[in-house]
């Protein structure tokens, strides 16, 4: 299957944010790029907002001058729809309404070739919707873009029921030819990238609504410990409540009321204060000048300690043993469950169970519980829980170890799941769910969340790198605690550990 042509015309309806984004790259790549908007005079600001953006590239020395000017030369803002009248390929940016883009659809039909690609950049629109009732649906595609668009390399290429294969291969080639790194994707609620993302929100609000510690400590885990570029609360206040509170409502009644997406209180009543976040100047932070940001919550410990017994294969918490190794630490190992015997404690891997639940169950005294972290050995933060019966001098053995081995340790109240391990078991479960689902494929859904969101790992290669066993006991254990069927495992895991398979193909 071929790309497009670079000759071949491409047009861009909507000069607003993401339209000219869009029109930048496809100029970039070579296309002849026609620029329409219905305000008079907005596309050919547009195009001069561009230029500024080439400027400040050529200034930085990322191009050259003469590549400036011929990509600018392609540029042609026009004044009226008829003009679009040679594209071969367009693509619509503008307003998020269904029956606007409808009509710009019908209308765009009647005027363009009958071979012409009709994509539309919308976020939360169903491509068989916008394409029902044309004569050619399916010419209809999806051609999702994040912003900025010449920055974000990730490009969802949405099929709707009635979407030509052929068309959305076109659009995938066409799409990598612009340097991007495109995905296919069905017409579902949320595509790929804002249904998977959803939990990563939705955990980090619950952890905090009970109370598992302040907002600033749990950005850091996730940060620190998790990989992750950002926090839940950081980036929320970055994107805006309004814009994450409403995709989340629309995922959530898209899904009839699935518990899974359910919307988060205390993000309503941030949206209902106007705590937007960054652009409002208050969010879950505050941004006004001099504004500090609230310190991180660390556990310190006046001991220090010099030998700890390893029990048995820690699962995925194996590598901070080598991590404790390397500190000088005396290690002696022996036959066992998977426990770190350090003083008077117990410390464990957290398995989605409460701590006290699993201190009872296993009949263990003092057991601290560790959450997941991307990479033990270079993790600088990771957070513990501990069983209401551990004493201080039990805990504060187990901050000595980890001190030692140089990582900064953040208490976190006796809920299931801790911080990294709940966020990933269920970024995993929805993942899962969507390739079950016949959303992506597990490749294409681990590389959107990675290119869209910068994870720092796919969530299913993630799973199968800490185990599906493990990651389908931590959802179980969850939804035993919770007893909700929002942490209900999805059966693609299920059958997958049954099976011994691999979620990638
Ligand atoms: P925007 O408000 O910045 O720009 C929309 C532009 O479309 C405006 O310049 C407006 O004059 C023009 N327009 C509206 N109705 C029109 C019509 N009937 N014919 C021609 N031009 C018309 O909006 P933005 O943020 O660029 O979003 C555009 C689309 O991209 C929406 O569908 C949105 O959901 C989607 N999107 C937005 C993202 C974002 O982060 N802003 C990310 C990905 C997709």
């Amino acid at each position: 299957m071929q790309a497009l042509q670079s000759s071949a015309v491409v047009a861009v309806i909507g000069a607003g944010a993401m339209g000219a984004g869009i029109a930048q790259v496809a100029a970039q790549a070579g296309h002849p790029v026609k620029l329409y908007d219905n305000r008079p005079g907005v596309a050919a600001q547009a195009v001069a907002g561009i230029d500024r953006q080439l400027g400040r590239l050529v200034e930085k020395g990322k191009l050259q001058p003469d590549a400036r000017e011929a990509i600018v030369a392609r540029l042609q803002p026009v004044e009226v729809i008829e003009a679009l009248v040679d594209a071969r390929l367009v693509i619509e940016a503008i307003v998020e309404n269904l029956q606007v883009k409808q009509d710009l659809l019908r209308q765009l039909e009647a005027l363009c070739a009958e071979d012409c690609i009709l994509a539309s950049n919308t976020s939360s629109l169903s491509i068989t919707s916008l394409a029902a009732g044309l004569a050619r649906p399916q010419n209809v595609v999806g051609m999702h873009f994040f912003n900025p668009a010449p920055l974000m390399a990730l490009v969802e290429i949405v099929s709707g029921l009635a979407t030509e294969p052929n068309v959305a291969a076109v659009l995938y080639h066409t799409a990598k030819a612009w340097g991007k790194k495109p995905v296919h994707t069905r017409s579902t609620p949320g595509f790929i990238v804002n249904r998977v993302a959803r939990p990563f929100y939705a955990e980090s609000l619950r952890l905090l609504q009970e109370g598992a510690a302040d907002c600033a400590t749990l950005d850091a885990l996730l940060r620190e410990a998790g990989g992750f570029r950002m926090g839940a609360f950081e980036l929320t206040d970055l994107i805006g409540h309004d814009v994450n509170y409403a995709v989340t409502c629309s995922v959530f009644d898209a899904f009839y009321g699935d518990s899974r997406f359910q919307p988060s209180l205390v993000q309503k009543e941030l949206v209902d204060a106007g705590r937007l976040g960054r652009k409002s100047g208050h969010g879950f932070y505050r941004y006004a000048e001099g504004a500090e940001r609230p310190p991180v919550a660390e556990l310190a410990s006046a001991l220090t300690v010099d030998r700890c017994v390893v029990e048995g294969h820690l699962g995925a918490l194996q590598p901070l043993v080598e991590r404790l190794r390397d500190s000088g630490l005396a290690i002696t190992e022996r036959a066992g469950r998977g426990v770190i015997h350090v003083g008077d404690a117990a410390l464990a891997l957290c398995d989605g169970r409460l701590a006290s639940q699993r201190a009872r169950d296993e009949g263990l005294r003092n057991l601290v519980l560790i959450d997941l972290a991307l990479d033990y050995r270079t993790a600088s933060r990771i957070a513990i829980s501990w069983s209401a019966d551990t004493t201080a001098t039990a805990r504060d053995q187990v901050v000595a170890l980890l001190h030692r081995a140089g990582i900064q340790v953040a208490a976190v109240a006796d809920l299931p799941g801790l911080v990294v391990l709940r966020t990933v078991a269920m970024l995993a479960n929805e993942a899962a769910d969507a390739v079950l689902q016949g959303v992506g494929s597990a490749a294409d859904i681990d590389l959107a969340m990675c290119a869209g969101v910068n994870y720092p790992r796919g969530p299913l290669a993630w799973a199968e790198q800490i185990g599906l066993g493990y990651t389908l006991r931590v959802l179980e254990h969850l939804q035993a605690s919770y007893g909700e069927s929002r942490y209900r495992p999805s059966l693609l895991l299920r059958r997958s550990h049954a099976q011994g398979a691999r979620l990638h193909d």
